[in-house]
């Protein structure tokens, strides 16, 4: 008894120190949905998903938890609409993805009640799932995407969704190859597409053992005895091993299956048997009908007194799977060497899957053996079958983003929904299908622990952890700017000062330093980190990194050589930009903002538009750079009046003033003032010159109401422009200014007519373009300008009922505005 309970001592001690080198999966997101607060389950924490009120979503608490349950379970988040979390991908690959559903009743929730479905990657795996008991699901599939959406839809129109806990991990690389495995029928084939199936785990057995927690598992999966399965219980005899396995030699790894499972098994109850009697040891596993599955089987061998003594059969089904399996071969001549085998085998109507071991005729009578030490099954996801999930314009048409601890930027944009839900309901608007009225509460989690300088550059959103894989250490940085040179300061601004660096690896940076010391600006620095890492985009600027160390808050972003715009257009003694430059320039800044407002699933508003914001690199590639400053919601007006106003007055949306209304529309009024910038070479605001000049978007649009915008334009510009270009920037500019958000046209819309005025530029004159534009007058070597159509969407508000508009609808509406 003592030698036992101190072998198992050694037992736990070993695994302990087997589990010190254990797996970290890079992405890594556990969520305890429903709560604020962080709680634990098996050693692993799983943070708060903090949504805020108003955004169509509940925190339910049980008040009375069953004892002994876990605290994770004692929360719910319940969506009411249809609502999704994100998480930001940083490994592509194999992941695991994991729903814990723990029903219970409360403010007047039944959760047993919930009827809804559950759609990951837009393949809807989980309907018309309601759920009477704590289940887990656990899905295994291949994430190629930068984000990872899960999408939770409320089925019946009384119906809600809810979710206990999600977990989101990558999984070891090995996990699903794709050889190796058998495909069982009357000829076995090997399977060779795996790791692209969809696979949903149905039971995972550890042969011959104990209940397995996600506390002893590398991969935290639980295994399950296998007695309940064994359709003869006298014919399998329980063997054990204190020997951890040997994993140098075998095919499996420590995650493939955990010591545990390798070192127990069922082999032959041979005891009151005569030596010679043949039988085998038959399990079955109750699985859906008709579908394909994945029959993972682990085996080790522990039985045997020396190689080469153990043959065995394993039958599938009533299908021979594998003859004469010799495990001292498969395990290239080392005993209790762990490997597994995968079968892939279709359940037919009888919908039970038969596994079987039994001896091989090359047994000899004397040790006539088979054995088996771990079962897996999971069914194969049909994938073809799946509805995808509509690219539906109900979901999403902004999305929150913001990190665990700006929440209160969340609160901001729940705020400001609130008040958009306010105003339209005072407007009378034609309403709007419910799910296209909601806003729809999407996070972004993301971020792991690890930080790696190389992957700087990969996609990340925030996390529980922050982005600490976009971290550059503080001495790094010291180092790129040589101590904080005051002469590589190449700018300053309401956040501190801004140096040229250059990082060791010879990338050029603008290091953006926060007054040490100064937490003021911490929800900007967070907001700018938030939307930056999730972004890239051509005609944005990106983020390189970040540092948050002792009292620094500093950001890294990539060089533009050029500097800000406005320095390009007047004032500092550069050679001016020509027409076409300068188109080019607002188009491509025009690209960055309608990327901001339509990509990437999200709607994001930049609202700080203005020539310094948009910064120039070598080539006179504009980006559209600092996207915090001012992405906190009106809801911060206290600070906005005083520094955003301050700060960008001349660009800021009138009714966005008068009405604390944030829409993208905003960011459409302030890209106008920079097109009359470009335009006529003056600032938005010059407090020097007639009062009726001060600010340049009135005083502009006076001159383009009487159609002699030519008479103020940049002296360097005049006779470089050609009349019909000049008209459709004028007009252009004038819509982007009209007083209220929805006449104004969206940043999509400004795209096209700035490509078209570009082309009316550079178009030879075959009849030139008249004052009335007509569309046949089009250059014949017209491009229909790109395809921000696809993003058509809804505008906020616009009123006229139209959802969707398509490519050449949009066109045509131009060109007949045009015409006008
Ligand atoms: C769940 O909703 C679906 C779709 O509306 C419906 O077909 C199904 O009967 C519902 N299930 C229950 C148990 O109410
Ligand atoms: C593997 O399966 C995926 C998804 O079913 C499919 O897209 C792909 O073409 C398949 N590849 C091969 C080699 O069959
Ligand atoms: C598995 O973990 C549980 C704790 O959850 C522990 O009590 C048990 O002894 C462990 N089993 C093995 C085989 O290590
Ligand atoms: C073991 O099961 C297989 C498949 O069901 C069967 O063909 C075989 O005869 C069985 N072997 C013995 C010894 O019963
Ligand atoms: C998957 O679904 C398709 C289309 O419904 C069907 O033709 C195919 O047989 C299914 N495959 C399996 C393995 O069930
Ligand atoms: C929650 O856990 C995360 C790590 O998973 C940690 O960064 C954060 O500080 C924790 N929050 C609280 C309130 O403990």
């Amino acid at each position: 008894m003592e030698t036992k309970n101190l072998h198992f001592l050694s037992l736990t001690l070993l695994s302990l120190l087997h589990f010190s080198a254990s797996f970290t999966p890079l992405d890594n997101y556990l969520l305890n949905c429903g709560s604020l607060s962080n709680t634990s389950l098996f050693n692993r924490v799983f943070a708060g998903d903090s949504y805020k009120p108003g955004s169509g979503s509940i925190s339910l608490t049980n008040q009375n938890p069953p004892p002994n349950s876990p605290a994770l379970y004692h929360t719910a988040r319940v969506f009411t609409r249809i609502s999704s979390y994100s998480f930001g991908i940083k490994k592509y690959g194999t992941h695991m993805v994991r729903f814990h559903f723990s029903p219970f009743v409360a403010q007047g929730f039944d959760l047993k009640a919930a009827n809804f479905s559950v759609s990951v990657d837009r393949l809807v795996l989980l309907t018309d799932l309601h759920v009477r008991d704590n289940v887990l699901r656990e899905y295994i599939m291949k994430i190629d995407t930068n984000v990872l959406e899960i999408v939770f839809t409320p089925l019946d129109n009384s119906g809600f969704a809810y979710v206990s806990a999600i977990e989101v991990f990558s999984a070891p690389e090995d996990l699903i190859v794709d050889y190796g495995a058998k495909l069982v029928s009357a000829d076995v084939v090997e399977y060779k597409n795996l790791s692209s199936q969809v696979l949903e785990t149905i039971y995972r057995i550890n042969v011959g053992g104990s209940k397995l927690t996600p506390f002893n598992d590398t991969l935290w999966r639980d295994w399950v005895p296998d007695v309940d399965y064994l359709v003869l219980k006298s014919a399998a005899k329980r063997a054990s091993t204190s020997n951890i396995p040997n994993y140098q030699r075998g095919g499996a790894t420590r995650e493939i299956a955990p010591d545990n499972v390798y070192m127990t098994a069922q082999e032959m109850n041979r005891d009151k048997a005569i030596t010679d009697a043949r039988f085998n040891i038959t399990w079955e596993f109750p699985v859906g009908s008709n579908s394909g599955h994945l029959v993972r089987l682990h085996f080790c061998d522990i039985v045997s007194p020396a190689l080469n003594l153990l043959y065995f059969n394993i039958y599938i089904n009533g299908y021979a799977a594998y003859r004469d399996v010799d495990l001292s071969v498969l395990a290239t001549n080392e005993l209790a060497s762990p490997l597994y085998i995968d079968f892939v085998v279709d359940s037919d109507v009888s919908g039970v899957i038969q596994i079987s071991v039994g001896p091989s005729d090359l047994s000899s009578s004397v040790r006539m053996n088979a054995i088996l030490n771990g079962a897996e099954i999971m069914r194969m996801v049909n994938v073809s079958h799946l509805q995808t999930e509509a690219v539906s314009k109900k979901k999403s048409i902004w999305i929150l983003v913001g990190t665990v601890v700006g929440g209160f930027v969340i609160l901001c944009f729940a705020i400001v929904a609130f008040l958009l839900a306010l105003k339209r309901r005072k407007k009378k608007l034609k309403p709007a299908p419910a799910e296209s009225v909601g806003w729809t509460p999407l996070r972004i989690y993301g971020g792991s622990s690890h930080s790696r300088m190389s992957e700087r550059t990969a996609l990340a959103s925030p996390g529980p952890n922050g982005y600490h894989f976009l971290k550059i250490p503080f001495a790094e940085l010291q180092l790129a700017t040589n101590n904080f040179d005051k002469n590589l300061i190449v700018g300053s601004g309401g956040f501190g000062m801004v140096y040229k660096g250059v990082l060791r690896d010879n990338t050029k940076v603008a290091v953006k330093r926060g007054v040490p010391g100064s937490r003021q600006g911490l929800p900007e620095f967070q907001t700018e980190i938030t939307v930056l890492s999730q972004i890239r985009h051509q005609h944005l600027v990106s983020l390189v990194g970040y540092c948050e160390e002792q009292s620094e808050m500093i950001l890294v972003y990539e060089y533009m050589e050029k500097g800000p715009l406005k320095k390009h257009l007047y004032g500092s003694g550069l050679p001016t930009l020509s027409w076409k430059q300068r188109l080019e320039i607002c188009i491509g800044s025009a690209r960055g903002l309608h990327y901001l407002h339509t990509g990437f699933a999200q709607g994001i508003i930049h609202r700080d538009i203005k020539s310094t914001n948009i910064l120039l690199d070598e080539n006179y590639v504009p980006k559209v750079a600092d996207f915090g400053l001012s992405r906190s919601g009106p809801c911060l007006n206290e600070t906005h009046v005083s520094t955003g106003v301050k700060g960008s007055f001349g660009y800021l949306d009138p009714e966005y003033f008068r009405r604390q209304q944030l829409t993208d529309k905003s960011d459409v009024y302030s890209f106008g003032v920079v097109l009359f910038e470009v335009l006529c070479a003056r600032p938005a605001v010059d407090p020097l010159v007639d009062r009726e000049q001060v600010n340049l978007g009135e005083w502009a649009m006076q001159w383009q109401k009487k159609g002699m915008l030519e008479k103020i334009i940049d002296p360097h510009l005049v006779g470089q422009i050609k009349p019909g270009s000049l008209k459709k920037f004028g007009e252009t500019a004038e819509k982007c200014l009209a007083e209220y958000g929805a006449d104004r046209p969206t940043i999509g819309d400004v795209l096209w007519n700035l490509e078209y005025a570009l082309q009316l530029q550079e178009s030879r004159p075959r009849r030139e373009v008249h004052e009335d534009g007509d569309i046949n007058e089009l250059p014949t070597n017209t491009i229909v300008p790109g395809d921000p159509a696809t993003n058509a969407r809804t505008e906020e508000g616009d009123g006229n009922g139209s959802l969707e508009i398509n490519t050449s609808q949009v066109f045509s509406q131009l060109m007949t505005n045009d015409g006008r």
